[in-house]
């Protein structure tokens, strides 16, 4: 039987986040490592998937009861993702998910899974999505599970490169941006997205004018590194770092972990730091000079930091 197989890649988002959800711009870059999923249609009816990356292991159902009753968090996305693209269910799908990174560092395996489901779809019964209708049904997707989420690692998946982006694809713009001396470094915390949306929510419920006007900084911040990165000016961006961070800590998404990775990169010679996704763990990013790079992961690794290699402005979704 057909069966086709889309790469997509993860995201690292350099500027922006939290703000983006209350519709300002964040700046958003794809990254090397892939999710690949495999979709063989079966002649049986039947939904079956495979991801060892979480531990789901030939997970069945009757493709007439996709989306319903009891489904594990794991499995939530590919199956919610199935039923917003096909309607006919008269063939079964066995799907099988591969990633080459670990769901626990705030990549956004769940976008970049949720995209390539909907791709594969879309190629074996010839739907034609184009790069927009798939943001638009993997969006439905993601928001009908989390509730609430911009959407721009949706679009790093689909479209790769480096992005300007405003919530729900009302602006997806490619930057032309070249490789630059940046630091990943991971702080070994799953964060949970949803609860840190909420927790900023919450902080700020009866002062919305703080929270606006942070929201309002970050979004000067956004259009200075924009401007910066076209430059290529690492100084520039590395000082827009610390001030996005800054406005990060008065949100109350960082902790303490981040910080210690953080300041350890500024004393080891970074132009700049900050916490990139949700916060509440996953990763930390630096910027410095060529020749301070090394420090700068040696300062990471004593604290018990993990380095994360990775290539920039990597390619959007594909068919392998
Ligand atoms: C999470 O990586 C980034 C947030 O801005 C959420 C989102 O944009 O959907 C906190």
């Amino acid at each position: 039987m057909k069966k086709i197989t889309v790469s997509a890649p993860g995201k690292l988002v350099l500027f922006g986040e939290h703000a983006v959800v209350y519709g300002k711009p964040c700046i958003v870059t794809a990254v090397g490592q892939r999710m690949h999923v495999s979709i063989e249609l079966l002649e049986n009816k039947e939904f079956q998937l495979t991801a060892p990356d979480v531990k789901i292991n030939n997970y069945k159902k009757p493709m007439l009861e996709i989306g319903l009753g009891d489904i594990p968090k794991e499995v939530l996305f590919v199956e919610t993702a199935v039923k917003n693209t096909i309607k006919s269910k008269k063939a079964g799908l066995k799907i099988t998910t591969k990633s080459e990174f670990s769901s626990q560092l705030g990549f956004g395996s769940s976008s970049a899974v949720t995209v390539c489901v909907i791709k594969a779809l879309s190629e074996l019964f010839n739907l034609q999505l184009s790069k927009k209708q798939i943001f638009d049904v993997a969006y439905k997707t993601v928001l009908g599970i989390q509730k609430k989420g911009s959407g721009f690692d949706i679009a790093a998946a689909i479209f790769g490169g480096t992005l300007y982006f405003v919530k729900a694809g009302k602006k997806i713009e490619s930057l032309s941006v070249g490789q630059m001396p940046l630091i990943i470094g991971y702080s070994g915390i799953k964060a949970d997205t949803v609860i840190l949306m909420n927790k900023v929510k919450e902080k700020f419920k009866n002062n919305k004018y703080s929270l606006n006007k942070i929201f309002n900084e970050i979004e000067i911040i956004v259009d200075n590194a924009k401007q910066a990165l076209s430059t290529k000016d690492f100084l520039i961006l590395g000082k827009l770092m610390n001030k996005n961070q800054m406005l990060l800590e008065k949100l109350g998404v960082s902790i303490p972990k981040l910080d210690t990775m953080i300041v350890a990169s500024l004393q080891a010679g970074a132009y700049g730091a900050k916490l990139s996704g949700a916060g509440g763990g996953d990763c930390m990013i630096a910027i410095s000079s060529i020749k301070n790079k090394k420090a700068v992961e040696n300062a990471i690794l004593a604290l018990d930091g993990e380095i994360i290699n990775t290539q920039i402005n990597a390619e959007g979704i594909r068919v392998e």
